[in-house]
Formats: C-alpha cells, structure tokens, sequence
C-alpha cells in the first residue's frame, strides 16, 4: 500500500508519494488571452508560451474550496496518467485543509475522496498540524511549538502541543500572497503602468523584488533619495515572452539612473513597493485592515495560553507558507517578537530551508509512523459508518 501526501493549497498544490519527493504545482487552471481561451490545468502552464493576460480559475476562494468543478479536473490530471497515476486500490491519501472549514466543504472532500477516487483510506488533517510534526521530529526534546503559516489566502497562527492544536489561541490574519499582489498590482497601475490584467507577471515581479524591512522609516528616507544614493531602488526589465522570457532587475551598474533607455525593454522602476507591499503583513492597518501583524498576533495568540506553558512557545516559533521567503522576513518577525516578550522568556524563531513544502515533508513522516493506521478512516469504515467516522477521528 503506498500514500499520496498533498498539502491541498489554495495556490500550490505540494504533492507527492510518502516514498518519493514533492513537486509544487499550480492548483488552478488558466486561460490564456494569447491561446484563444483555451483552458490549461496545473503545471501546463508551462505550455503557454505568451501568458500575459493569463486568467486564473482558482477551486478556492476566500481561503476555502468552494468551486469544485476546476477542483475535480486539477485532481484528475494530478492523480491521472499525466502526472501520478495513482493505483487508487493500492493508495492512501493524507490531504490538508484550511482550519475552520465549513462541515458542508468537509462531507463533499468524503464523498469525493472515497465514493469518485476510491482511496483505500483517508487522513484528512490541518497543514499546520503536520508542520508541528515535522518541527518536533528535529526538535524531540520540545513539547510545544506554535506553527505561523503564512500562504496564498491568509496567515494562521496556531500553537500545538504536541499534535494537539490549541484551538482556543488560534488566530487568523486576512493578509496572505494573494492580497499582497494585488495591491502591488494597483500601486503599480497607479503610479506607472497598467498591470491589472497582469497577475502573473505582477506575483513574479513580487517574488523577485519585495523584501520586509528591518526599519521602515529609514528605508523610506532611502527610497526618497535621488541618483546612486537611493540604494532600495531597481529597474525590472519585464518580460515580452518573445526574446525576454522572465522579468528581472537590471544589475546595478547597467542602471540607468537618470534619463531614458536606449534600449526598447519595458521597465518598472520600483523602490519603496519593495518593502510597503511586505510591510501589510506587520501592519495590516497600513490599508485599511484593522487587524494585528504577525509578530503582535504571535504575542497575544501565546498570552491567551496558561503562563506555564508560554516560555515554550516563544521559544519554538516557526515560520512557513510562500510568505516566509521574503528576505528579511525571519528577522522582523524574531526583533518584533522579541520587543514584546518578557526579557527572562528565550525567544526562538525558525525558518525552515523550504517552508512551502514543510507541511507535506511532516505528512510524509506521519505516513512511515507505527500508529498511522489507527489514524486514517479506512473505506470500510467510511461505508459503515458515513461521515460522523471522519468526524470522529479527524482533528480538525
Ligand atoms: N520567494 C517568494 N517570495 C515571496 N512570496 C512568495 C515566494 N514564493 C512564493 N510566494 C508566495 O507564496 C504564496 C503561496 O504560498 P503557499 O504555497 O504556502 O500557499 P498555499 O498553501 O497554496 O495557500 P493557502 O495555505 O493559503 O491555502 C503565493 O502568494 C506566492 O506568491
Ligand atoms: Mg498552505
């Protein structure tokens, strides 16, 4: 019997066999301005040769699945024989969803899993629950960790003891990659050129530019300066998919730091886009969202824990979801923390090598586990008894 493991995000799906490597891959479909509207699934994006005005059908929405026709087809090609083939007599399927999701949501992944794929068993569990797993695998010796995942939708953090989530301390910021993307795409529509319509190119101009500041005010004084002074600014050549395949900064001695380019590349000169955009997760109300930043809400989710138990949070702080790979990211979040806590408290703050794939590399282990079978609904189980079996077993 082998098992599928897939981190089922609103943006990538991380997927894999519990006995090989994880492939990150759109969880969407696209439609294509240039491919007269053809529809592509998962990674053929890679077949769009031109994918500027790409539309993007996404299963989820607001952070929950709700559209479950384009969910059906981006399984079907990942579990097809274009991708995995999966043998569903002989596999198991542990998949992540989002915390709080809705009972409705909950019943249709069931039926789907079990009646239309027909996966011998099912272990439906939170991401953030297998990243704690994933932590506490290197760190035996810890008890408690608290898991910040900061992805497409928004940014959960959640303190687990053990593989016990706290569900009375969780905390949701409606910040996540999606949100920060378009506002770069309105601030830069704003101020230069019309990129509304461009949200691929936009979420690669993000990727490649944007950092968090490690001090706000002093970069924005930066960003004001004009000619070799202004260190945060960057000229990025944007691609035009026929000599310039992807975007990226013009080094910094090809600057051309006042006047024009002689060459016919189109340009985005950005400065303090790269670090305000960012900045919404710490301040969210920077736009208008009247909620704490990540660091503020890691503090009062572990205040709202008995005091005994609060040192070992601060001390096993980890950081995933696409979010965690802006530069400086770790840093902020460590200074910021560590102003508001105690001075006797340690304070610990883990960037794993790759926190997007964290969360499947802990349900990878949680396979190979002893008690992984007691774990799982089987199909047996799930025909006997429906629904309240999943209910019953999963921690969710
Ligand atoms: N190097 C990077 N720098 C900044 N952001 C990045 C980077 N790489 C990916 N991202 C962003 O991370 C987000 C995707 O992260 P992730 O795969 O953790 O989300 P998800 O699991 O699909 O979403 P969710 O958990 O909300 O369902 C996207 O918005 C993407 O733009
Ligand atoms: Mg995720």
């Amino acid at each position: 019997m082998t098992t599928l493991v897939l981190d089922n995000g609103a943006y990538n799906a991380k997927i894999g066999y519990s006995h090989e490597t994880v492939s990150v891959i759109p969880n969407c479909q696209f439609r294509s301005k240039t491919a007269r509207l053809k529809t592509f699934t998962a990674n053929q994006i890679d077949e769009i040769k031109d994918p500027s005005g790409l539309f993007y059908i996404l299963p989820f929405q607001k952070g929950y699945l709700v559209n479950w026709d384009v969910q059906r087809q981006v399984w079907d090609y990942l579990f097809g024989k274009e991708m995995y083939q999966v043998d569903f007599l002989d596999t198991n399927i542990i998949i992540t969803e989002p915390y709080f999701n809705f009972t409705s949501i909950q019943e249709s992944m069931n039926e789907i899993l079990f009646e239309e794929y027909q996966f011998q068993a099912v272990l439906r569990v939170n991401a953030g629950a297998l990243s704690a797993h994933r932590y506490f695998r290197d760190n035996p010796s810890e008890l408690c960790c608290i898991i910040v995942d900061s992805g497409y939708s928004f940014t959960h953090i959640v303190p687990y003891c053990r593989s016990k989530k706290k569900k009375e301390a969780i905390i949701r910021i409606n910040v996540g990659g999606k949100l920060l993307t378009n506002h770069l795409k309105e601030i830069i529509s704003y101020r230069q050129l019309h990129v509304m319509d461009e949200t691929h190119v936009i979420n690669q101009v993000k990727e490649d530019v944007c950092y968090v500041s490690q001090d706000f005010y002093r970069d924005m004084d930066i960003a004001k300066l004009k000619g070799e002074e202004n260190t945060v600014m960057v000229d990025y050549v944007l691609p035009d998919f026929s000599t310039i395949k992807k975007g990226f900064c013009k080094p910094r001695e090809e600057m051309v730091l006042s006047g024009k380019y002689k060459s016919g590349e189109q340009i985005l000169r950005l400065a303090n886009e790269r670090f305000a955009v960012p900045e919404i997760l710490f301040n969210p109300s920077d736009i208008g969202i009247q909620e704490m930043g990540i660091p503020e809400a890691i503090v009062y989710s572990i205040q709202n824990l008995p005091e005994e138990m609060q040192p070992h949070f601060f001390k096993n702080i980890v950081l995933t979801g696409g979010n965690s790979l802006f530069p400086g990211f770790r840093d902020r979040v460590y200074s910021e923390v560590r102003c508001l806590t105690p001075t006797d408290y340690d304070v610990s703050v883990v960037l794993p090598e790759n926190p997007i794939t964290y969360a499947w590399e802990g349900g990878k282990l949680i396979s190979e586990n002893d008690d992984f079978e007691d774990m799982v609904v089987t199909r047996e189980d799930y025909e006997e008894n429906g629904h309240s079996i999943c209910e019953e077993k999963f921690d969710i």
